[in-house]
């Protein structure tokens, strides 16, 4: 046995190629940040014509934020799609989806006529892990595993550490399902946008706000598509077709493993909020604009066994597929097929979560 092993060594040494073979990345475990930032160098590296990794911002501990850019160059000005994931640090299903949704439009850009169609007139820009401090802080220890915010600190006078990045966007900002003592979860900060994490975003979408059709932020769990806004005083001017979209994302969902996804507004399906990234985007424009709250229901919550990773991500890029060529298609196609009779009818089908935060 010893003496076989010794010869598979001299053998792949003697050959010299095999010697550096490189891990697979297992998309259907949980990473740790440096195992992420590490995917991301090789996605760049394996897909140099449609993957670039861009830097756009720096957490508060002063890491560096950056997204994958795909598309093709065609020269021309394009579209784009955004997604983020892991901007509350305890949904480690996100961050994993977000890899999964990089690994299948890259693969359907080989086999796909349609995904090489939309890859011509779209650049995705997603961001796995929007949150890394909060993620890393997650991998810490137990005691840690839970933690939803940034890592900066509170005010003088408050010693608690991190600010809800997802109550800090300027949308209706510290106006409703908010808390201004820094110990809470839902902590929107000391004003609209004073996180850094929430400035990259900012600063980057707003940017480019012509070109962005969707804005597809990834959160977990209780199964539902929210649509903006947060404020119940507040309607989207598109309310009816991000609904009729959301539905039509929420049966594509259903028909990968038969998961029930609820679509509303966040104050009709779950509880009102302000300053959310999804209210933001669709305020400056973007007319796609959607939270995902994936898996599960309440059983493991943000602890979602590793074993539902993928059925959790095939669903729920479905899901997000639905929209993203809706979206395309009536950007460069024209008219688009509407099927807004059953509408109202779905619309009662509309299921409760409890009061845990997402
Ligand atoms: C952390 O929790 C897991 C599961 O609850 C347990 O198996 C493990 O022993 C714990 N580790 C520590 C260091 O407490
Ligand atoms: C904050 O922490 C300091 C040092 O640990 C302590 O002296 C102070 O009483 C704390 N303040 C509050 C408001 O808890
Ligand atoms: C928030 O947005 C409003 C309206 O666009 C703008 O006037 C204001 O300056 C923004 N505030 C911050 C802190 O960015
Ligand atoms: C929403 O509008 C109602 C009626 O104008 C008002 O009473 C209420 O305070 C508003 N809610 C919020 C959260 O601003
Ligand atoms: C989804 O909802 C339908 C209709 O309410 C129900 O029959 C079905 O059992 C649900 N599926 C799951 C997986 O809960
Ligand atoms: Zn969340």
């Amino acid at each position: 046995m010893l003496s076989s092993v010794l010869s598979l060594v001299v053998l792949l040494s003697a050959t010299g190629a095999a010697a550096v073979e490189r891990v697979e990345h297992d998309y259907y475990k949980y990473h740790p940040m440096p195992e992420i930032t590490d995917w991301m160098a090789q996605v760049e590296k394996d897909h140099p014509d449609v993957v670039t990794v861009v830097e756009y911002g720096q957490t508060y501990e002063k890491r560096t934020i950056s997204l994958l850019k795909i598309g093709l160059n065609t020269g021309e000005e394009k579209k784009a799609i955004w997604m983020d994931c892991g901007i509350h640090a305890r949904e480690w299903i996100a961050p994993a989806f977000c890899q999964y949704f990089v690994r299948q439009i890259l693969q359907a850009h080989k086999t796909d006529p349609k995904m090489q169609e939309m890859l011509k007139n779209l650049d995705f820009y997603v961001t796995p892990v929007l949150n890394m401090d909060g993620y890393i802080y997650t991998w810490k220890d137990n005691g840690t595993r839970l933690w939803r915010k940034n890592r900066s600190p509170g005010p003088s006078g408050c010693n608690c550490t991190g600010v809800d990045l997802n109550r800090n966007f300027n949308a209706t900002w510290g106006t409703i399902g908010v808390s201004f003592d820094c110990c809470s979860n839902i902590y929107c900060g000391r004003q609209a946008a004073s996180e850094p994490e929430a400035q990259a975003v900012t600063y980057f979408v707003g940017s480019r706000k012509e070109a962005f059709l969707c804005f597809l932020t990834i959160h977990s769990y209780g199964q539902l598509l929210l649509l903006p806004y947060g404020h119940p005083n507040f309607t989207a001017s598109n309310y009816n077709e991000l609904m009729e979209v959301g539905l039509g994302a929420a049966d594509a969902i259903r028909r990968v493993h038969g998961m029930n996804y609820t679509v509303g507004t966040s104050p009709a399906v779950l509880y009102p909020n302000s300053g959310s990234s999804r209210d933001w985007a669709r305020m400056l424009g973007i007319p796609f604009s959607y939270t995902f709250e994936l898996r599960d229901k309440g059983t493991f919550g943000f602890e979602l066994p590793e074993d539902q990773i993928q059925p959790a991500c095939e669903e729920a890029y479905s899901g997000a597929l639905h929209i993203i060529t809706y979206a395309h298609d009536k950007t460069f196609s024209g008219a688009v097929a509407t099927a807004a009779a059953t509408l109202w009818t779905m619309l009662l089908a509309v299921g409760v979560t409890g009061n845990t935060l997402m």
